[in-house]
């Protein structure tokens, strides 16, 4: 039995002003018009043999979670909820000791699907073919991972140097290196060698905490205690403040899948992409001739390859080409298409830290 891990507590802090801290882009609807990115993720396991998603996200995201996991038809599912982020070797770690200790010393390692609650993938059978492809492997033990064919030199991505062939689509792997420069990237994609770690994973949950007991075991130890502390009431899982804040934070990619030798990846092919910036949002958004997507009210005259969301008020364009423009009732972010990473340094100078 497959058991859906969405790890759901990001900020989302690029896709400003429609991400918020109090409601961040995993609870929007962004790439459709009835179902939160959390609700997509969901939807997408659809059909088959799995058991509830357990979900993992900030304590002050609960009633917002709850409420579309109950949209989504999963009135009992768990979550977990985190006093603060620590990144997601932690919170996998949290989710990964919660089922161990739900199925006992006795059961088989029980498997995670470990999925990001805020990505899109176009062909849903492809991304569950995929995922029966790494049953096998991480059966015997291995941390799978999904590997995406690379478009470009993206710097915000894991890649995986492919190894040799365990199965059609599978292969062993011989480097993983997390979000390289520039140039690295560059010579990465032209080898033709390496994949995107597409940020999904799969892994007996035992697997997992050996594997963060060998490279990382002062975040095991904490995660133990949190868990072990922890109130469960209804369908929360409540992690204790004092316990967890002590934890190092830091992602699964740099904790373990940089470090392990028993990585394997599984090849897919599934129009999956992660909707990290406006940009990117606007890669996969329905466009005019003119290459424009827009939503809400909108006037464009002599407007090209632009995205604009009007939530409040009338927007209107004139003369504009390659931008990036959201209105909300309180912010307005007007970016070039080229600069959208920085937002996130609006979001750091709003805090007050920029
Ligand atoms: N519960 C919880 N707690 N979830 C978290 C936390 C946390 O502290 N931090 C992040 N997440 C969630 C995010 O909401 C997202 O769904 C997922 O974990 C991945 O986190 P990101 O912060 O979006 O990671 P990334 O995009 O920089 O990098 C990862 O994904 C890339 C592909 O999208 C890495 O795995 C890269 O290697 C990968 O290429
Ligand atoms: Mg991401």
């Amino acid at each position: 039995m497959i058991h859906p891990v969405i790890m759901a507590g990001g900020t989302g802090s690029r896709l400003w002003p429609l991400s918020r801290q109090l409601n961040p882009k995993q609870f929007l609807k962004l790439t459709d018009d009835h179902l939160s990115m959390l609700q997509l993720t969901v939807a997408r396991l659809d059909g088959m043999e799995s058991a509830d998603p357990l979900l993992i996200c900030n304590e002050e995201h609960r009633f917002l979670a709850a409420e579309q996991m109950r949209q989504a038809g999963y009135n009992d599912a768990r979550i977990i909820l985190e006093p603060c982020g620590r990144n997601t070797a932690p919170a996998i770690a949290l989710a990964a000791l919660q089922l161990a200790k739900a199925t006992g010393d006795d059961c088989d390692d029980p498997l995670m699907l470990v999925l990001a609650a805020d990505h899109l993938i176009q062909n849903v059978t492809a991304f569950q073919q995929g995922i029966q492809k790494a049953v096998p492997l991480a059966h015997q033990g291995k941390l799978v991972t999904f590997g995406i064919v690379p478009s470009h030199a993206e710097t915000g991505y894991g890649y995986i140097q492919r190894g040799q062939e365990l199965e059609q689509d599978s292969y062993g792997v011989d480097r993983f290196v997390e979000k390289p420069d520039l140039a690295t990237a560059q010579d990465y994609l032209a080898s033709g060698d390496y994949l995107w770690n597409s940020g999904m994973f799969m892994f007996g949950a035992r697997q997992y905490l050996a594997e963060l007991q060998k490279h990382r075991p002062e975040i095991l130890a904490i995660c133990q205690a949190a868990v072990d502390d922890a109130d469960e009431d209804l369908h929360f899982t409540r992690i204790n403040e004092s316990i967890f804040a002590e934890c190092p934070e830091d992602s699964i990619d740099y904790a373990v899948m940089e470090k392990t030798s028993n990585a394997a990846v599984v090849a897919l092919d599934a129009g999956w992409s992660d909707i990290g910036s406006w940009s990117a949002l606007w890669e996969v958004s329905e466009k005019d001739t003119n290459g424009n997507s827009f939503g809400g009210d909108v006037i464009a005259h002599d407007t090209e390859s632009t995205l604009v969301r009007a939530e409040s008020r009338l927007v209107a364009t004139v003369g504009v080409k390659d931008l990036i423009i959201i209105e909300t009732k309180d912010a307005l972010l007007v970016a070039h298409k080229d600069k959208v990473q920085d937002v996130k340094k609006v979001v750091e100078r709003i805090k007050g830290d920029g």
